[in-house]
């Protein structure tokens, strides 16, 4: 069976099934179309749905409509869970965020086995590319086999598989970025390996499930606690009236055992506020109290808080009187559309809630629904930025490309810049928060 199996996906006789067709799904799925491998998709948003089958992509950067298997795709996506019945793989890709008490939130996941539990089969392969604690993928894996049915290895497969997408990134992709797969048993590896094969160019084989499972835990962790420092050490910085881009740029001549971070007003997206609360919060149940983990989750989210203090600090002690505020970059990181998480947003909301008149641009962000309350888009020319030269601020939320921050800057009065655009300018009208 096996064999035969391995032989298929060599052959690309097979089916995969995407369910969750998000940042990572849609991706995924375009990288086995592209292998020639039929992809069956499945998303319970039907706006998605929609916008997949009017040739409209929501994923910035990858205008999917060129593809040459568009069209054929565009048939087969639904969120229809019968079609799980006519695929060889399931690979799921749904969300792992945090419950409202920060444990992890597995909701979705755990639904979406329960609806897949019937039409699933002998013989099938189950990946999960979600980010989850360890053990996780098996405990999905026997709540869609409560009445045992399957055995693994023998007549069904189980495979984990971390995505490691990173939106807006032309420069680090599934290209050039080996993938680390893992399986129940060597039967369930084999299969794995050889699907990736197809879509990868390099491979990795983690020792277990569990292993891979941790190891994108760890890269994650690895970000947060780094991040964490460096934020840390740009409060230190200016506390002792030093630049913090200063430091940055003479450390990093370093050539060994230093690798530059950039401080930021926060943390934000679906894996970085959330992934290692997921590791600590399992952890928690082992009665082992990760300390680095916690402490540096805890200094990322509070980083919003404190680029504002440092605002209004600034204005009251220089006595500027200003309720207008542009906040340029909602999205979280660099170069998407992604606002979730978002420390811009957080910093938003303080303004709104000093009854600041906040208006934002952002070339990636149409507009943002907060509180019921629509902010659109303001576009960027020079009349726009003026209107704050007379009386207003300026946030650097997010340091997208293609923004003109030179024009910026000439054209503006005040401008507070959490991610250091301006860097390496010591025009006195840029406060580095
Ligand atoms: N976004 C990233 O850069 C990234 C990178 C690496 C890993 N991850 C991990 O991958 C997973 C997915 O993240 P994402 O960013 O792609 O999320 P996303 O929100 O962009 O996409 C998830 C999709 O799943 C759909 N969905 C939700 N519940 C469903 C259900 N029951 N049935 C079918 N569809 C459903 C949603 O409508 C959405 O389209 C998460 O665990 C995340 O931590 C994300």
């Amino acid at each position: 069976m096996l064999k035969k199996l391995i032989n298929r996906i060599k052959n690309k006789k097979i089916s995969v099934c995407i369910i969750g067709l998000g940042y990572v799904g849609l991706p995924l799925a375009f990288r086995f179309l592209n292998a020639k491998i039929n992809v069956i998709g499945i998303d319970s948003d039907i706006a998605k749905i929609n916008k997949i089958k009017s040739g409209s992509s929501y994923i910035e950067n990858k205008s999917f409509k060129k593809n040459k298997y568009y069209k054929e795709f565009q048939k087969k996506v639904s969120n229809n869970y019968t079609k799980v019945g006519d695929a060889d793989v399931i690979i799921l890709c749904l969300p792992t965020p945090l419950s409202k008490n920060n444990t992890p939130n597995m909701s979705l996941l755990k639904n979406c086995i329960l609806k897949i539990k019937k039409f699933v089969k002998l013989n099938q392969t189950l990946i999960l590319e979600s980010t989850v604690y360890p053990g996780a993928t098996l405990e999905l894996f026997n709540l869609l086999n409560s009445d045992k049915k399957f055995i693994l290895g023998k007549n069904f497969f189980l495979g984990f598989s971390p995505e490691r997408e990173n939106p807006g990134d032309k420069l680090f992709s599934y290209k050039s970025t080996p993938k680390v797969i893992s399986g129940f048993s060597k039967q369930c590896l084999s299969i794995v390996y050889f699907l990736y094969k197809e879509i990868c160019n390099k491979v990795y084989k983690a020792n277990s499930i569990k292993v891979a499972e941790l190891s994108k835990l760890l890269e994650n962790t690895y970000r947060s606690v780094n991040i964490g420092l460096v934020n840390e050490f740009k409060i230190i910085a200016k506390k002792l009236n030093v630049n913090i881009w200063d430091i940055i740029d003479a450390a990093k001549t370093k050539n060994f055992g230093f690798r530059p971070f950039s401080p930021g007003p926060g943390v934000g997206g679906h894996c970085i506020p959330i992934d290692p609360i997921y590791l600590s919060w399992y952890m928690k149940n082992k009665n082992y109290n990760s300390k680095i983990i916690e402490i540096s989750s805890t200094l990322n989210s509070s980083m919003p808080v404190w680029v504002c203090n440092q605002i209004f600090n600034y204005l009251k002690k220089n006595k500027i009187k200003t309720n207008k505020l542009l906040i340029i970059g909602l999205s979280y990181k660099k170069n998407t559309a992604d606002t979730r998480e978002s420390p811009s947003i957080d910093i938003l909301r303080k303004f709104v809630n000093k009854k600041f008149h906040v208006e934002f641009y952002d070339p990636y962000v149409k507009k943002y629904d907060f509180e019921s309350k629509y902010f659109n888009n303001k576009s960027l020319n020079l009349k726009s930025i003026k209107k704050y030269k007379k009386d207003g601020i300026i946030i650097i939320g997010t340091n997208h490309k293609n923004i003109n921050y030179k024009n910026i800057l000439e054209n503006s009065k005040l401008i507070f810049d959490t991610r250091g655009v301006y860097s390496r300018n010591k025009n006195k009208k840029i406060i580095f928060v």
